[in-house]
């Protein structure tokens, strides 16, 4: 079972203060960052409590059969284990589910960073007609006809739901799914037993020029949060960052993800070509041997040892931060 405020990810530290309790994302490791939280969307209790209760609601889909974690299962770091998701009347979205884990911390969101802020993101599920299909206006009608969420909605914000209302709280909640408690955080902590013999091997392979991984997915999330073609495509159907920039250079560019708990979130790729960690790992090994038009320069010409790729394996499982599933 799934317990947010019970796992000691993040301990919630409650103060008075206006609009609310102000709540403080606490107990955060010293090598994690911390959120900026905008300061017209302090971050309450009653603000997460009711972005909670909208998330898991399928009230929020056009025919009441979509919620947020019909696609974002908490057990799988908030992904489905679907290579594209069905949304109402079991349309496919276009894209894979990634994992909202550590969303506060993207500058840019959703793979082609189209949206800026967190506090709009849900405008984009909730109006996609794959997704939830419902218009916010219709969705913000519904919700205030309800007295539950009226209650709650004046409580978060002084006002009944509205557009402002459901994005706003939406954004609170995710900001409070942290994930900082993996086995590698444990050794980068000082817990020199907390990785195992081949585990380290995977590390120091990923960390290694001969692989050249850290140059897109270095630091503490895995990722510099750049926009990158990975040699998936010779020719992308989906153009990635190029749909914002309208830059052909563009093209088959997609925000680097983090690789934190990645070990439960097949598949992979925007579109969730490969099926599990060793096709990515192939993946790489060919493009960088064989590159493809438009391909990043950062990805090396490498072939590994079946005994290396599972020792890169391990590592990467070893980012999966077990607390939060257990
Ligand atoms: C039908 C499946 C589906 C539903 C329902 C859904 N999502 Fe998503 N979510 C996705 C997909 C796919 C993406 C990636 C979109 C993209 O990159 O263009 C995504 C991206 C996100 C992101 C951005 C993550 C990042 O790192 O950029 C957040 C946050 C998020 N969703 C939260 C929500 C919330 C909140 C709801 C409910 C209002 C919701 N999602 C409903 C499939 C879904
Ligand atoms: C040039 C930058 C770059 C380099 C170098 C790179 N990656 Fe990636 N990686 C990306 C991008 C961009 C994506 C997402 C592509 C997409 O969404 O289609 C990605 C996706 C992944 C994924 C899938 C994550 C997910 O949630 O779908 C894994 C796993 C991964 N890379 C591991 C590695 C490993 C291991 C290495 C080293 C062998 C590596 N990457 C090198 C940019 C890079």
């Amino acid at each position: 079972m799934w317990r947010p405020f019970g796992l000691g990810i993040i301990i919630l530290v409650m103060l008075l203060g206006c609009g609310g309790d102000v709540v403080y994302i606490s107990n955060l490791p010293n090598h994690f960052p911390q959120p900026t939280i905008p300061p017209d969307n302090k971050l309450t209790r009653q603000r997460v409590e009711l972005g909670k209760k909208m998330f898991f609601d399928k009230s929020l889909s056009l025919d009441s059969t979509i919620a947020c974690v019909s696609c974002h299962h908490p057990d799988k770091a908030f992904t489905d284990g679907l290579a594209l998701s069905p949304g109402i009347h079991g349309r496919k979205g276009k894209r894979n589910t990634p994992s909202i884990m550590n969303a506060a911390l993207v500058p840019l969101i959703n793979k082609d960073g189209g949206v800026k802020k967190l506090d709009l993101q849900a405008l984009v599920p909730i109006e996609d007609e794959n997704e939830m299909g419902i218009s916010i206006l219709h969705l913000s009608q519904r919700l205030a006809q309800d007295p539950v969420y009226v209650k709650q909605s004046r409580e978060a914000y002084g006002m009944p739901p509205s557009a402002y209302v459901i994005t706003r709280a939406l954004a609170s909640f995710v900001r409070t799914l942290y994930s900082s408690n993996s086995r590698y955080d444990h050794f980068i902590q000082g817990d020199s037993t907390a990785l195992t013999s081949r585990e380290k091997m995977g590390k120091a392979l990923f960390e290694s020029d001969r692989l050249n991984c850290t140059s897109c997915h270095g630091g503490i999330q895995f990722t510099n949060h750049a926009f990158e073609n990975n040699g998936l495509y010779t020719s992308y159907v989906d153009l990635g960052r190029a749909l914002i920039t309208l830059d052909s250079a563009d093209r088959g560019k997609f925000r680097v993800p983090s690789l934190r708990n990645v070990g439960i979130t097949a598949p992979y790729m925007h579109d969730g070509s490969l099926a599990n960690l060793e096709e990515v790992i192939n993946h790489y090994e060919d493009t960088g041997i064989s590159p493809k038009k438009g391909q990043s320069k950062k990805i090396e010409a490498f072939s590994l040892s079946s005994e290396e790729k599972e020792s890169l394996i391990a590592f990467l499982s070893a980012l999966t931060d077990e607390q939060f599933i257990n």
